[in-house]
């Protein structure tokens, strides 16, 4: 058994900064503030709620996951954000309309107290927004040099021992990386020069980075997956992490396609539609912002299902995703899934999914575990991809570039509760028979 790593404890208050404070976000915090409040449950959040089974089933040791690792408790947490259009926490949360009136009532001085602090905005990237709370600076640079100091008067300001930044901004439009993205030295070199292929999530994760703070994706657009952001990750010692929160009909799909894998059945194809009414479904309605969830989405089947290893099962497959922005749903999404897969002599058979799902009330959870997990990454002297966190993830950075990502819901928990085994010197557990 390995020596458990050397873990700095978590003291004093972690806090949690936001590029776009909208409708998860402002879930997010809404839901901390009501734990801490009532004590209500954090349902959803694997390092609040989840245990860790240690040893061999016999010794019965199977303690929660926060009582076996050192987190930051969530007393401990102070959120901070950055939007061009929504003022506060409060009004992001009226306007996403995704809790109700009764629910935001009693935390509703704490949430306009997270007041926006203006964003480094480019409608170039968001073209359906039009933001006004907007940084002005002469160069790109300029405005990663207002947003580090904006990190270093919210760490002065709320006596932050430690910080973690989560994206939670709009999705920006597809581009594929450029010879600016390459290194460090060119990166730096686009931000004084304004390089149009320097996007905004991309300023906020430069920042971050250089003040050495964690920073992970939760949207599809590039940020930390360019070569310029591993170089730095590397360089200054901070673990980095995407993209796009795995919620709603890719959580399914990842839930399901393994399930078909494991017991051999064919597919012939799977359609997914969805509909949804919030501001990400109006961003999504333009087709450049479009691209970069619809790649994201269509990544996940085929290294669940490894068309090159089974071609007679999963050769031809055809996989669409659609998403439809149609306001009189808001934020309650429904995701429908048509899977056509065949059996024994290849009789084809049909199943019908359909989510009506809450987008924000499964990806609120997700964004509070990885802001303590990458809190917790970085404690522990972890630097660049932390690989062990692609389970919160629809398309995962994989450490290495070269290797396919891991979709597979159930092999990315298993990697997630052992490497937090390992992490505090107990065995993995593997399942076997054997030995
Ligand atoms: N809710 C989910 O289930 C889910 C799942 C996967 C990914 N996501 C992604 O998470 C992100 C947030 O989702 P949401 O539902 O809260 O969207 P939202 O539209 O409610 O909130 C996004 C906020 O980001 C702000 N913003 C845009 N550009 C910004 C910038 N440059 N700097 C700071 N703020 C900026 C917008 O003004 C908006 O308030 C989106 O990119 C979405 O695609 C959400």
């Amino acid at each position: 058994m390995a020596p458990p790593r050397s873990i700095a404890p978590a003291t004093g208050k972690l806090g949690v900064l936001l590029p776009g404070l909208g409708a998860v976000s402002s879930t997010l915090i809404a839901g901390v503030l009501t734990a801490r409040g009532t004590g209500a449950a954090p349902i959803g959040s694997v390092s609040q709620m989840a245990h860790i089974r240690l040893g061999d089933r016999t010794e019965g040791r199977n303690p929660l996951i926060r009582d076996f690792v050192p987190l930051a408790s969530l007393d401990d947490l102070v959120f901070g954000g950055w939007d061009p259009i929504s003022a506060n926490a409060l009004e992001a949360a009226r306007t996403a309309g995704v809790l109700e009136e009764r629910d935001l009532a009693p935390i509703s001085s704490d949430l306009e107290g997270v007041v926006a602090m203006d964003a480094v905005f480019d409608r170039d990237w968001v073209k359906k927004l039009d933001g006004f709370r907007v940084k002005q600076g002469r160069s790109k640079l300029d405005l990663a040099a207002a947003l580090m100091e904006d990190i270093e008067r919210f760490r002065s300001a709320n006596d932050c021992d430690r910080l973690v930044m989560v994206w939670c901004g709009s999705t920006e439009a597809y581009r594929e990386p450029t010879e600016v993205h390459e290194s460090v030295a060119s990166f730096e070199q686009g931000l004084k020069d304004s390089h149009v292929d320097i996007s905004p999530s991309q300023i906020y994760t430069y920042a971050a980075l250089q003040s050495r703070v964690p920073y992970a994706n939760g949207a599809p657009n590039l940020s930390c997956d360019l070569p310029c952001m591993l170089e730095l990750a590397d360089r200054n010692g901070v673990p980095i992490g995407g993209k796009d929160f795995k919620t709603g009909q890719t959580l399914m799909k990842t839930i399901l396609a393994p399930g078909f894998k494991s017991r051999m059945l064919g597919m012939r194809g799977w359609y997914s539609t969805n509909i949804l009414g919030n501001r990400d479904g109006e961003v999504l309605d333009e087709p450049e912002n479009f691209k970069s969830k619809e790649v994201s989405k269509l990544g996940v089947l085929d290294t669940i299902l490894q068309p090159e290893e089974y071609p007679e099962l999963y050769g031809n497959l055809d996989h669409v995703v659609r998403i439809n922005y149609y306001p009189p749903r808001g934020d309650n999404k429904e995701g429908w899934d048509n899977i056509d897969i065949f059996g024994w002599m290849g009789y084809p058979m049909q199943i019908k999914v359909d989510f009506l799902c809450r987008d924000s009330i499964l990806a609120a959870p997700l964004v509070l575990d990885l802001a303590l997990f990458f809190d917790l990454a970085a404690r522990a002297g972890e630097k660049g991809v932390q690989e062990w966190l692609s389970f919160y993830f629809k398309s995962p950075q994989p450490a290495d570039p070269a290797l396919p990502p891991e979709h597979d819901i159930f092999i990315q928990q298993t990697k997630l509760k052992n490497t937090l085994r390992e992490w505090m010197g107990e065995e993995p557990v593997t399942h076997s028979e054997a030995g």
